[in-house]
């Protein structure tokens, strides 16, 4: 989520996320510190579900549906039946699905699905959603042509045992020559920062702080996220998540790829067909089932 927004160029973006410096005139009184923040441990895309799209409102899910479709003409695929593994609210379901793709959407949040499930019937979509565990999931129908899984979400499975088990699933829902698409923060973001942002603009309803504290020992980075929502007569009501990512290396996911038997795999610095460089720091991974 959100270490950065890459544009459709490569480059990457942090619309609205700019300011590192407390801006003049706040109104909240409590100082906000600096890490680590005392918190309650809460699972990560719960309180947040709610106010997800407004959050990742500037970020360019259209650009990366147009790079999806780069990558298929590079392999010559024309996928019809596609997985979104973490789909989260669904808004990369809903553009494929607009596009007359057959779109099933899994995520592990309840509060994320069932946003997915109100943005799709709002809109009359016809959109199948699962809470699931990627690491043991079980999705009813036919084989998927391709699985996609979008905006570092693997990172979030920070057992590597849980995301060997998740690349296993995936292959076993994928039909022969399907294809597995997914991107993820690589060390260098997760190591450099890239999750320390804020929206502190005075008018917008819902402000922001996350500070990331990255442990090399365990390749964790922990971003302790507090936001504050202000109601309608004016008064901010705080609430915290603490999402947890895991490092993982490039070389590290080919092999848990080619364990699971997907071959052709390719990587490249995201948003682009170039290769991987040392300060990429979001990493796309293409696939094949045999
Ligand atoms: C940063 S969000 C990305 C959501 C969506 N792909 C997007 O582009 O907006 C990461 C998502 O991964 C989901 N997730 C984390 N661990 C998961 C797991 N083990 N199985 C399935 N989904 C998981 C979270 O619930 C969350 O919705």
């Amino acid at each position: 989520m959100t270490a950065d927004h890459p544009n459709t160029q490569g480059s990457q973006v942090r619309p609205g996320l700019q300011s590192r410096q407390r801006p003049e005139g706040l109104e909240w009184s409590e100082d906000l510190g600096t890490p680590p923040y005392p918190h309650p441990e809460s699972p990560s895309f719960t309180a947040v579900s709610p106010y997800y799209d407004v959050l990742m409102r500037d970020v360019p899910y259209r650009g990366w549906v147009r790079y999806l479709h780069q990558l298929f003409e590079v392999r010559g695929a024309k996928p019809h039946r596609i997985l979104d593994l973490a789909c989260g609210t669904g808004t990369i379901c809903e553009m494929l699905a607009k596009q007359g793709y057959d779109v099933v959407g899994v995520d592990l949040s309840e509060g994320m699905i069932a946003e997915a499930r109100r943005k799709a019937e709002e809109q009359l979509f016809q959109l199948t959603y699962h809470v699931q565990d990627a690491s043991c999931m079980e999705v009813p129908g036919p084989p998927f042509d391709l699985c996609v899984s979008l905006f570092d979400s693997l990172n979030y499975i920070t057992v590597p045992a849980a995301l060997q088990a998740a690349v296993h699933r995936t292959f076993d829902h994928l039909r022969p020559g399907g294809l597995f698409i997914f991107d993820v923060n690589s060390a260098f973001a997760l190591e450099n920062g890239f999750f320390d942002q804020e929206n502190l603009k005075s008018d917008d309803r819902l402000r922001y702080v996350w500070r990331s504290e990255y442990d090399p020992p365990s390749r964790l980075c922990h971003v302790h996220m507090r936001f504050f929502l202000r109601s309608r007569d004016d008064v901010d009501e705080e609430f915290r998540e603490v999402h947890i990512q895991f490092a993982y290396g490039e070389t590290e996911l080919n092999a848990m790829l080619a364990q699971a038997g997907f071959t052709d795999i390719q990587t490249y610095h995201a948003y682009t067909l170039s290769p991987v460089r040392p300060t990429s720091d979001r990493i796309f991974f293409i696939a094949a089932k045999p």
